[in-house]
Parts: C-alpha cells; structure tokens; sequence
C-alpha cells in the first residue's frame, strides 16, 4: 500500500494515562461508596466510555444506585481525571517511540489524525506539544468504537480513501473501527496478537520500524528496545555498534587506484554497520546481532565486510536475511571455497573452521541477522594477510566471481 495518512487512537497508543484513570476511580468509589477501588476490576474499564465503564463496575461491585446517580459519579471521576491531567501530565506519559514516529511522518509529508473517543484528548496533546494535524471531534460521528465512523470522519478530513490509510490502536474495539473502516491496521500488544492486525507489535517502540517499512525504508530498529535477553547481568544489554567505511578497509578492494581517487575526493562512504549484543564471552552463550552491508562497488568490485576466521576457529555462524540480496563467501586454512546466496528468508550456516564475509550483489541494503558463540573471538589478521581467493563483480547487472590476483595489504585489525 502506499500511505497516505496515519491515524491513531490516543490512550495506549500515543499517551498512557492509565493510571490517572485508575486513581480518579478509586477517588470517587471510595468517596462515594467507600469501595476499596481494584487493579483487577480497573482492567473492565480499559478503552470504554465512562457511562459504560460506571455501569460496569456497578455491576462488578454490586452499587446499588439509580442510573442518574451512576451518571453523576461516572461525570465526578471525569473531573478527578482531568484535574489529574491538569496537575500530573507531563512527558513520562507520552509512549516511547511516539515522537520518532510522529517525526518520520512530518519528514515524509504524511498527515497525522486523532481517532479518541476521549473529549480529553485536544488537551492532552496540546499540553504535552504533540502535533497532529487533526483530531476527529467524537461528538461528530454517531456511533462510538467498534463502529468505523470515526476513522472514516478521519479519512473524509482530508478527501482519502480508506484504502490509503493506516490506524493504529491497541485495544479490540478499536482495531474491529480500523479494520471495519477497511484501513490498514496496526495493532498494539496482546489485543493484537490474536490476528486482529495487518501488523501486529508488543509495543509502542516498533512503530518507527512499522512506519518505515510502510513508507519503503530500509529497516531502522531501536537496538536497545529490539535486543532482549534474560542475562543475569547485565540486566539491561549493551549493544554495540560499529560502523565501518572505506577508509577503514581500503586494501580490500582490488582496484586500489579507484580507492585512493576516492578518498583523495573526501569521499569515505560507510560500507556496512553491525549491531551486536555485548553477551558475556562464555562458551555457553550466543552472541547476536543485525549487520547491514550497504549497496555499491568500487571498480566493479562488490561492497562486502571484511570477513575473519573465529579466533576459536572450531565454530559455526548462523546467517538470517532480512532484507536485499548477496552472497556468504567462505574458505577455510586449505583453500576450500565455498559461497551461498543471500536472500531474505534463507539461512546460511558458516561452517566451523570457515572465514566468512558478507558480498552485497544488490541495489538495496543487505541486512542479515547472525548469531554465534560468544567467546568465538574475531581473526582478521589471517586472512587479511592473504585476502579472500574469490572477488565479486558486478558489470552491466552481471554477477561475475573471479579468482583474487591481489592480495590484501593493509595491516588488518
Ligand atoms: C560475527 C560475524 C558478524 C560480522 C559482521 C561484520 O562473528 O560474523 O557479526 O562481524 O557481519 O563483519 P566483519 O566482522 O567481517 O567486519
Ligand atoms: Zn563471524
């Protein structure tokens, strides 16, 4: 699909006012009735109207009050709500990745609007300076979600067919208004995970990487958020990042004139960046990681990683594609030359004993996720000094893989 606009409900999605919810019930309750409010019994409330939400714990709490009374407590709790909003709202309740997303949006001129059923929600954003470029008035549609009116009102705004947006929400009611206004739907947490959504992610965090992909881009994920391990310690994991241009690797190339011309130029392009858990150097442990081989050549010849021996040369490497197209070049001490296509879908296993390097034969980003032993250790040195005995070309969209006649010079790291 191509987007051309992006909706989003408000509560769970861009803000997380949960708990101001959840102290302005247990203010009133237990003003009113001297009910001891409940974290299980906040959960019937989630995403519903607060006459609905009134009635339904009436219900869960046996109140016996006549419906009008209902309705003056259920407009009482409103009030505790928004002077909780008034004093409390600050950032920490805006959701993380909420900004980046909002940020891309703009960069890539797709307008933002607000699906709330929440008369709330103009102020909650206008306090905390989110900017979106319209926010649909509940009181202008008929009927509340699951109906799709309100995302339709949002399409309608701005002359779109339905067809050509996307809503994200996190609660049932509110994917069934997505999907029954027939948007695309992202979907937020476990309400997601049951087939609701066209995309489904655990958090708020994945929706840069979702919209990204929406809009075409190469994958750009938050390491941090997308690495999670149950290391004892660290408990939170470090990741690393290295990036490395042709300055870092110019002897790799055999057309070393046309390096130098490069660099001389002050042009120093980065050739590929990895992303890897810093896992304890353990036997035990796996270490993992996201490398992205950009697309390009020098003389023809393909951009690829440098390539190593493990220091512990009796171990394997699983390789994962993503994303692009290429190959695993491998050879071991005795000059056995094996390679394997990259593509996405496929995995490749580095066989122990095996220097193995990237080549990227495509016009986009090769991306692969690898994992292997944690205390593997890196050997550069090895075949740095002799250099790889197969080179990749690229000529007029012709792969061509020829035997090396040049072997690498730099003093490898
Ligand atoms: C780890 C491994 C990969 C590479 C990465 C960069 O053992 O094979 O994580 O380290 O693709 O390539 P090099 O290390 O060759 O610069
Ligand atoms: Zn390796």
């Amino acid at each position: 699909m191509e987007i051309q606009l992006a909706v989003f409900d408000l509560d769970g999605v861009v803000v997380n006012t949960d708990e101001f919810h959840f102290l302005a019930w247990e203010q009133v309750l237990l003003d009113k009735w001297g009910i001891r409010h409940t974290r299980q019994a906040e959960e019937l409330t989630k995403g519903i109207p607060r006459y609905t939400c009134m009635e339904l714990l009436a219900e869960h709490y046996h109140i016996d009050a006549s419906p009008e009374e209902l309705r003056r407590v259920a407009d009482e709790k409103n009030l505790a709500y928004q002077n909780l909003l008034r004093t409390r709202l600050s950032d920490k309740q805006i959701l993380s990745g909420i900004p980046e997303t909002l940020r891309l949006l703009r960069e890539h001129g797709i307008p933002t609007a607000l699906a709330s059923s929440s008369h709330n929600a103009p102020f909650i954003v206008e306090k905390l300076g989110l900017k979106f470029d319209f926010c649909v008035d509940p009181d202008s549609v008929a009927h509340g979600k699951p109906a799709p009116d309100i995302y339709l009102a949002a399409a309608r705004r701005f002359g779109l067919p339905p067809e050509a947006c996307v809503g994200v929400e996190d609660a049932a009611s509110g994917m069934a208004a997505i999907r029954g206004a027939g948007m695309f739907c992202v979907g937020i947490g476990v309400p997601a995970m049951g087939g609701g959504a066209d995309a489904a992610v655990s958090s708020t965090d994945q929706l840069p990487g979702v919209f990204g992909a929406l809009l075409g881009l190469p994958p750009a994920l938050n390491w941090a958020a997308g690495f999670s391990t149950a290391l004892a310690a660290p408990a939170v994991p470090t990741v690393g990042t290295t990036v490395r241009r042709l300055s870092h690797m110019a002897g790799f190339f055999g057309d070393q004139p046309a390096v130098r011309a490069l660099l001389e130029r002050g042009e120093d392009p980065v050739i590929y960046e990895f992303h890897e858990l810093a896992a304890p150097e353990h036997p035990g442990d796996l270490s993992f990681g996201i490398t992205t081989l950009y697309p390009g050549g020098i003389g023809g010849e393909c951009y690829m990683t440098k390539g190593h021996f493990h220091r512990e040369l009796d171990t394997g490497e699983v390789y994962y594609t993503l994303r692009g197209s290429g190959m695993m070049m491998t050879e071991n001490m005795d000059g056995v030359v094996r390679w394997f296509p990259l593509s996405p879908g496929s995995a490749v296993y580095a066989a122990k004993g095996f220097a193995h390097r990237m080549v990227n034969t495509g016009d986009e980003p090769l991306v692969c996720f690898f994992a292997y032993r944690a205390d593997a250790g890196h050997d550069y040195r090895t075949i740095g000094i002799s250099g790889f005995r197969r080179r990749v070309f690229r000529r007029g969209g012709k792969i061509e893989i020829e035997a090396a006649h040049t072997h690498t010079k730099e003093e490898p790291q």
